[in-house]
């Protein structure tokens, strides 16, 4: 493995004071222990035909994503007061292909627990995932308030304040595809044009829509995994319970969630919770940086048919 290393393109982060290595594998940027993980899934993950796959690229509601679906699915087992998302970190819960493939496998021996996160990109997902019928759903955001996450999470991680961590130049790597899981453009297209082949078989749920009708699509999701609610369940309000349960403002003023630690690495919970609102990016952004990431991104998305601003 450690070969393919030595041959691929490489980038140290400047505005990350250089705490930061990614590198370019089959067109998409990811530090090297992800790349590993996901050639690893490549290689050995076996699909269950009754497997749900939540992808997305990094800072485009994952955490959001999971929570819903784990609700969800254990919705029979935990209500909103017993819930392991009131103790736990939803990422604890949920696991991902690229960095818990041990665990996955381990629930499709001990249990029918059908959840599974990534942030591969479509092109990179295993063989077995792709030749299956496996429900996928993926979540997507507005460019601009991802690359104000992005930025807020990766400098937080690495422990630098915003004078130390130049926005601007986060922004300009951004625009040039490099970023985990980048290019944004191509992560989102991947998945798009799949969904256009098969759309029964890719869920496509916006940010922003969730925010503003967050019902709705949590009926659409559960349906879309096969987990749909009876008449009575929505009459119980176990719909408007979930979207309670799982509401950045519950989620974020957990005990876990505010001052709890990642139970692999050291990241800190609260880094997954900052503002959970649409349009932050108006607070960061100059005329001239909307500009040029709208002008990318219209660029990169023109014939898709897929519209993101
Ligand atoms: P902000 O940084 O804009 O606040 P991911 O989960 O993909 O890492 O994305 C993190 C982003 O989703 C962060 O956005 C975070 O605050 C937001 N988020 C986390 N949980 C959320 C929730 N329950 N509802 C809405 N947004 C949420």
């Amino acid at each position: 493995m450690e070969d393919i290393f030595k041959r691929l393109p490489e980038h140290t982060c400047g505005w990350l004071a250089n705490k930061l290595t990614l590198y370019k594998y089959q067109d998409f940027w990811a530090v090297k222990q992800l790349h590993e993980g996901g050639i690893l899934a490549q290689q050995s993950f076996k699909a269950e035909p009754s497997d749900v796959f939540l992808c997305s690229f990094p800072k485009t509601g994952t955490t959001w994503l999971k929570s819903l679906a784990f609700a969800i699915v254990s919705r029979a087992k935990f209500d909103e007061s017993s819930s392991p998302l009131l103790t736990n970190l939803v990422h604890e819960c949920v696991p991902f292909l690229e960095r818990e493939i041990d665990k996955i496998e381990e629930n499709h021996k001990k249990s029918n627990f059908p959840l599974v996160a990534t942030h591969l990109p479509y092109s990179l997902l295993p063989e077995s995932i792709l030749a299956s019928d496996c429900k996928i759903v993926y979540i997507y955001r507005n460019t601009k308030d991802v690359i104000v996450s992005f930025y807020h999470f990766m400098r937080e991680a690495v422990k630098l304040s915003m004078e130390d961590a130049p926005f601007q130049e986060a922004f300009e790597e951004f625009c040039e595809g490099i970023c985990s899981s980048g290019p944004y453009w191509d992560h989102i297209l991947g998945y798009w044009k799949a969904s256009l082949e098969r759309p029964e078989r890719i869920l496509f749920l916006k940010y922003e829509d969730l925010k503003r009708d967050p019902a709705s699509n949590v009926k659409r999701l559960a349906e879309f995994i096969g987990y749909p609610f009876s008449a009575d369940e929505e009459k119980a309000g176990v719909v408007d319970n979930i979207v309670s349960l799982c509401s950045f403002e519950n989620l974020s003023n957990l005990e876990v969630n505010k001052s709890g630690k990642r139970k692999a690495g050291s990241l800190e919970n609260r880094l997954y919770f900052r503002k959970g609102k649409d349009g932050d990016w108006k607070n960061y952004f100059t005329d001239e940086m909307k500009e040029k990431i709208d002008k990318i991104m219209d660029e990169k998305l023109s014939g898709t048919g897929l519209v993101l601003n």
